[in-house]
Parts: C-alpha cells; sequence; structure tokens
C-alpha cells in the first residue's frame, strides 16, 4: 500500500517535543517530507535529524508563533527552500494552571502569554502559509484540547480553556470559509497526555492527574503517540469528506 502521505509536505509548529515531535515522526514515517517549526530551535533541528537518520525527509526552522511578520518570512522560506505545504500542523503551545484570583501581575502574564501563543499564534502562521495551503488544496489541524469544552471537573486555567475554545472556533470558521477551495480545515482534541508540558503537574499534583485519569474511561494517560494516527486520518485522503470536525484523542474523557 503507498505510504499515506506521499508528494505532502508538512508543515508542524512546536514539533521540537511532545505531542508535535510524534506527529512529525509519524508524517515522515507515512511519507511526508517535514517542515519541523519550534521556537526552540535546537530541538527542532533533533527532530529533523532524528527524522533523517530514520530514513525520512526533514528540514526545521526558527519560529515564534506569535511574532506575526516572522511567520510571513519564514512562510516564504519554506516555499522556496523546500516547495509549498500541503498540510499545517498548528501545535504549539503553553499551559499554566494559576487561579483566575492568583496574583494580578501573574494571571495577566498568563493570559497574554497563553492567548498570544495558543490562538493568535494559530492565527498567524495559517495566515502566513494560506495562499500554499489553498494553492495545494492542502489541510490545517489544530491541537485544540479537551478544554475546547468546559468542563466542572476541569481544573480552572480560564487562559488555557478560553484560547482553546478559540482554536475551535477558528477550525470552524475557516472549514466554512475554505471549503470551495478544496482546503480541510479539522482540530484534534487532546486529553490528559504524557508531555513536558504537563510534567510539573505529573511529579508534583497526583491528584489533579487522579481527576484526570478517574474521568477517562480507557482508565491511562496518553502519549504522545496516541495523536499520530488521528492526525495521520485528517491529513490524509482518509478524511477527504471531513471539515470543520474535531476528533477526541482524549481516552473517552469527554464521553462520560
Ligand atoms: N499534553 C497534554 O496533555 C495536552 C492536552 C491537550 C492539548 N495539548 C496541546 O498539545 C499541543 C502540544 O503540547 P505538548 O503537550 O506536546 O507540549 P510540549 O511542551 O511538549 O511542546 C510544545 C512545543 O511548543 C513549542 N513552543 C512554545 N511556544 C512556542 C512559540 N511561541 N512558537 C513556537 N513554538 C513554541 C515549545 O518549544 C515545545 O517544543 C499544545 O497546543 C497543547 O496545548 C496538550
Amino acid at each position: 500500500m503507498a505510504a499515506l502521505l506521499q508528494n505532502h509536505i508538512a508543515a508542524i509548529t512546536g514539533a521540537g517535543s511532545g505531542i508535535g515531535r510524534a506527529i512529525a515522526a509519524g508524517f515522515a514515517r507515512e511519507g511526508a517530507q517535514v517542515v519541523a517549526l519550534d521556537i526552540n530551535d535546537k530541538a527542532a533541528s533533533e527532530t529533523a535529524a532524528e527524522i533523517r537518520a530514520a530514513g525520512g525527509k526533514a528540514q526545521s526552522f526558527a519560529l515564534d508563533v506569535t511574532d506575526h511578520t516572522a511567520c510571513r518570512t519564514i512562510a516564504a522560506q519554506v516555499r522556496d527552500d523546500v516547495g509549498a505545504i500541503s498540510i499545517l500542523v498548528n501545535n504549539a503551545g503553553i499551559n499554566r494552571r494559576n487561579a483566575f484570583v492568583a496574583d494580578a501581575d501573574t494571571v495577566v502574564k498568563d493570559w497574554q502569554d497563553i492567548t498570544a501563543i495558543n490562538l493568535d499564534g494559530v492565527f498567524n502562521v495559517t495566515h502566513a502559509f494560506i495562499a500554499q495551503l489553498r494553492a495545494n488544496k492542502g489541510r490545517v489541524i489544530n491541537i485544540a484540547s479537551i478544554q475546547a469544552f468546559v468542563h466542572v471537573r476541569t481544573p480552572s486555567s480560564v487562559a488555557y480553556t478560553t484560547s482553546k475554545h478559540g482554536v475551535l472556533g477558528f477550525t470552524r470558521a475557516l472549514a466554512t470559509e475554505l471549503g470551495k477551495d478544496g482546503v480541510r480545515v479539522n482540530a484534534i482534541g487532546p486529553g490528559f497526555i504524557e508531555t513536558p508540558l504537563n510534567a510539573q503537574v505529573r511529579a508534583t499534583n497526583p491528584e489533579l492527574v487522579k481527576t484526570f485519569l478517574d474521568h477517562t474511561p480507557l482508565g491511562r494517560a496518553g502519549k504522545p503517540e496516541d495523536l499520530v494516527g488521528p492526525a495521520l486520518f485528517l491529513a490524509s485522503d482518509l478524511s477527504a469528506y471531513v471539515t470543520g470536525a474535531i476528533v477526541m484523542a482524549d481516552g473517552g474523557y469527554r464521553a462520560i
């Protein structure tokens, strides 16, 4: 059987760690040429080097998704150096779990940083690559969260929850606008996935981990590799008639 992503060029933000790195490797295994983007230049280049060492095709570029001008510059550089992309995964993101009533300066900084990366970043990168994606009838995959929905069990993190609702709204609005161009736009909603993003929580807050796992029917935390299948589905022709959707990869968290 032909590889699922043969002849595709896939750009992935936040590709230097966790979910982004796993998706980058998974796409490369299915034949895609990977463009690994991350604010952490070294981490992105390690991802690309690992892919090449495994026989795949990958290049990396340093990119801060909050910098709209830099996004446009990198999009042009990718087009010239690698080729026009046909797949974009908006994965770069951060989370902080301070309460809304915590120290005011902390709460304001959390709001600004989280919305700048998780929400403005998705806009900046998608906007910068949109001409390439339209030219190639491309696919956009936005990494949302179970916090794209409000749940009484989900701990407070107002900025993160708001940013992920925004990511889902952006996904649906853009899918509607770009459907006529053959561009598909979907989201993935990960549950509790073991990555550096929540390493501190896992190390210091076993009660919070228990809260998540008690409400996860599959009874375990996810691994970055658990996101690869859903991402491949949405990036490939397997999902040719799917757009404006969110695929939950949450061990069943939202089902109960
Ligand atoms: N881990 C989870 O449980 C979980 C659950 C739901 C959703 N998510 C989402 O998955 C995505 C990936 O998270 P992860 O768990 O792999 O985290 P991670 O911390 O392992 O990786 C995030 C990557 O994003 C990069 N990044 C941060 N700020 C950036 C910026 N301004 N520009 C470019 N790159 C930047 C980091 O350098 C890092 O490589 C995020 O959007 C996150 O919100 C994660």
